[in-house]
């Protein structure tokens, strides 16, 4: 048996292990492949992941808090998670080694390539260093606006793009919402909190633009209906999940993801 999992803490409501076992019987290879949720603390990170690799796991994913932690216990990485400074996507074969797939997630759920594009990113956090080191990339202008203004900056000096003090909703091809605001209070060790806490002012969406929230929960986030009532596009949380297990998937197993069916299990699960 071929096995994998996601860390993280919490990780009861992960959709992750739906989403992969799903693909794995798209492709017929259920037999072979197995993927699950473990729950694991920080202190208890490094110990827990490196007895999954010395018992044969093939990889794992690695979701809040650890993303950071899985970089520093890899001995390889690659070009972009070190210059995102975080992984989501750890394999064992050999020495353990980390990737990033956040960022292609994001790309990968946009409805078109964001080259010349005036983004906004929303967050200074880990999603939103995934977000910005992407977008910058592709060749968006990218405005960063942070809770907490320091962080901003500082990522915008590491990664590029600007950071915001003031945020005109109109202005923006597109969107990101990087910050935990809308997560279930559950989800959000670092608060959660009300679309008002976000500088955006919601009447000044319009279908000109693409809104993403990474965010994603039970029911539809403040920010995703706000957008769609107002005829943007809106790219879900859900959605980049989809396309980040997608890349994940096609390192693990070498294999096309099913990215269709992926998509299925995560909305219905
Ligand atoms: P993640 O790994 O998901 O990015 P994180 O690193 O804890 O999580 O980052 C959370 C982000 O959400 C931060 O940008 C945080 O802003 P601060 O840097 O000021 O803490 C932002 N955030 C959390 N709660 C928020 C709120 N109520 N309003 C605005 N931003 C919030």
């Amino acid at each position: 048996m071929n096995r994998l999992a996601v860390i993280g803490q919490p990780i009861a409501h992960s959709r992750s292990p739906a989403m992969h076992t799903v693909a794995f019987e798209a492709l017929g290879i259920v037999d072979e492949w197995s993927y699950e949720a473990i729950e694991v603390a920080p202190e208890a990170f490094v110990e827990r992941t490196e007895a999954l690799a010395d018992a044969g796991y093939v990889g794992a994913n690695v979701t809040v808090p650890h993303k950071q932690a899985a970089l520093e216990l890899a001995a390889r990485a690659s070009e972009t998670a070190r210059e995102i400074g975080a992984a989501n996507t750890l394999s064992f074969a050999g020495e353990i080694s980390a990737d990033n797939t956040d960022a292609a997630g994001l790309l990968g759920a946009l409805p078109s390539p964001p080259r010349g594009m005036r983004a906004l990113v929303l967050g200074a956090g880990g999603a939103a260093r995934a977000a910005v080191w992407a977008l910058v990339r592709e060749g968006a202008t990218v405005e960063i606006w942070n809770r907490t203004t320091s962080k901003a900056r500082e990522l915008a000096a590491e990664l590029g793009g600007t950071a915001a003090d003031a945020v005109a909703t109109p202005d923006y091809d597109l969107i990101v919402n990087a910050t935990s605001v809308g997560m279930d209070p559950a989800a959000a060790p670092s608060g959660g909190g009300d679309l008002k806490t976000l500088p955006l002012d919601a009447d000044g969406l319009h279908d000109r633009q693409v809104v993403v929230d990474l965010v994603y929960g039970s029911s539809e986030t403040q920010l995703a209906h706000a957008a769609r009532t107002r005829g943007a596009v809106v790219v879900d949380g859900l959605e980049v999940l989809v396309h980040q297990g997608a890349e994940s998937f096609r390192i693990w197993t070498g294999l096309a993801p099913p990215v269709e069916a992926m998509r299925r299990a995560v909305r219905d699960s």
